[in-house]
């Protein structure tokens, strides 16, 4: 039985994935702010008070699981912002930052002590912070940073890969969640089972790719 540790647990495709998770025998620690009655009502291991833009929340964390050994460690938590050129807030950009790229990086340095050989770090990134496939500009803050989290896991991919320990960047398609005001076109059981197949058959050979839910490999 593997243990899972999900970051925005609450709502979308955090909330899912815990879902499936737990369907699948599998030990899921949902991490988030505040539990979302779905979220409790799923029976999986909840953390709340996890807020991933917090310096502290690395160390909570670690004190909170204990001697608890995890599997796979998936970054899902994220945030969109409005911000084309001439609506730029410096407040919201550092925002995306802190939770869309330092967040993940700096919680995946506290939590290496409880990861081990054989270990898998998830990053839910976004096409959106692809360069090669940025054809329509805009979207600075979440573009800028979800391509600054693709970096971090390249980086952690090759710093990694001597304790065993694979990365996987993952862009789940265009998803009807809140961030996408339900738009889109696939529903998050959909997505998800495509990101935990990509988890499923990530290794160390494969560590550091930038994938689509659906398997295909992604430009960065
Ligand atoms: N949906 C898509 O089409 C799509 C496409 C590409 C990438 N993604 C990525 O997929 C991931 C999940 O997005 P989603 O579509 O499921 O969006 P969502 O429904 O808006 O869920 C976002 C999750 O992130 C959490 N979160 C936001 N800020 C946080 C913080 N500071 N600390 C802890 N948790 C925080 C939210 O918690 P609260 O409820 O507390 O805010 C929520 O649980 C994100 O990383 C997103 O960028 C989504």
């Amino acid at each position: 039985m593997k243990t899972i540790l999900v970051t925005g647990a609450n709502t979308g495709l955090g909330l899912e994935m815990c879902r499936q998770l737990h369907a699948l025998g599998d030990r899921v620690i949902g991490a988030c702010r505040t539990a979302s009655p779905e979220l409790a009502g799923l029976g999986v291991q909840v953390e709340t008070g996890i807020d991933v833009a917090s310096e502290e929340t690395g160390r909570e964390l670690i004190k909170r699981l204990g001697t608890t050994r995890v599997s796979w460690l998936v970054h899902n938590a994220g945030i969109y912002r409005q911000g084309g050129l001439d609506d730029l807030d410096a407040s919201k950009l550092r925002e995306e930052f802190a939770v869309n790229a330092l967040g993940p990086l700096l919680i995946t340095r506290a939590l290496l002590p409880l990861l081990d050989s054989g270990s898998k770090i998830g990053l839910i990134t976004s096409l959106m912070g692809s360069l090669g496939d940025n054809g329509s500009g805009g979207s600075y803050g979440y573009r800028m940073s979800k391509a600054a989290l693709n970096m971090a896991g390249v980086s952690l991919a090759r710093d990694l890969k001597g304790r065993g320990i694979a990365v996987a960047l993952l862009h789940p398609g265009f998803v009807r969640t809140r961030m996408t005001g339900q738009q889109g076109y696939l529903d998050p059981p959909e997505s998800v089972r495509g990101l935990l197949a990509r988890l499923d058959e990530l290794t160390l050979a494969t560590s550091g790719h930038f994938w689509h839910a659906n398997g295909k490999e992604l430009p960065w």
